[in-house]
């Protein structure tokens, strides 16, 4: 069964709608934790819509899980995580006018520039994944940029419309783990996962952690957040 990595960005969503104090992300943070959380993601976006600063630099402090930063590779969004030092970065491509990551980080065209990127959060002992789609020559790339973690795209799985599609990319997601496995790196998944889509992302051995955002927190309005996140955990242990 794989761990699983609950994003609390929407939290901060609801918060920004009025532009207050509440719901505030760390609270979520706690909770998801006690529910059985393995860490915490948040993505500070350089248009800082969500998840700001402060949320950051509170949450290093409270998450006893992991904290994974999810970043934009720009100058200054790698100066806060050197300043915040996560235990990890997801380094993910992000576009202003995007509702959510749209596509994996094209690690092949700019791998000279990510090996240094990961060579700085390793030289400040954070770890590094790359979020990718489930292709080779991306894995390669991840591979060049010595990086320990890589976290595969799963929204064109989530996304599909027929069986035989979501087989047909489930099957690409299998390839990519084994490749990646076989390789070295440690395997994550993430993107559109929810408790109905999740379970054939459980068969591929080699994903060891889902990290899920969207659909827990929706669901949690209705069924608070501890009982989402337990019931996000059964779904991952059928
Ligand atoms: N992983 C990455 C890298 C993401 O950018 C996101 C979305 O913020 C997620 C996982 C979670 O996706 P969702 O909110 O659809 O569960």
């Amino acid at each position: 069964m794989p761990r699983l990595a609950v994003n609390i960005d929407h939290i901060a969503t609801l918060r920004e709608a009025r532009g207050g104090l509440e719901p505030d992300p760390v609270h979520a943070a706690v909770i998801a934790e006690m529910a059985g959380a393995s860490g915490i993601v948040c993505h500070l976006r350089e248009d800082r819509r969500h998840v700001n600063d402060r949320d950051v630099r509170v949450l290093r402090d409270v998450v006893t899980t992991k904290l994974d930063l999810e970043m934009a590779a720009t100058e200054s969004i790698i100066a806060v995580a050197l300043d915040i030092i996560p235990d990890l970065v997801t380094i993910v491509p992000e576009k202003r006018e995007e509702l959510t990551t749209e596509g994996g980080l094209d690690a092949a065209h700019h791998v000279h520039f990510l090996t240094d990127v990961a060579s700085a959060m390793h030289a400040k002992g954070i770890l590094v994944s790359f979020f990718v789609e489930p292709d080779q020559t991306q894995i390669d790339a991840c591979l060049r940029a010595n990086i320990d973690i890589i976290e595969l795209h799963t929204g064109t799985y989530a996304n599909a419309r027929t069986r035989i599609e979501a087989e047909a990319q489930l099957t690409r997601l299998r390839v990519a783990a084994e490749y990646a496995a076989q390789a070295g790196l440690v395997v994550t998944a993430g993107h559109g996962l929810d408790v109905r889509n999740v379970g054939p992302i459980c068969t591929i051995p080699e994903i060891e952690e889902v990290s899920i955002g969207h659909a827990l927190i929706s669901r949690a309005a209705f069924i608070g957040l501890s009982e989402a996140v337990k019931e996000m955990l059964r779904a991952l242990s059928l």
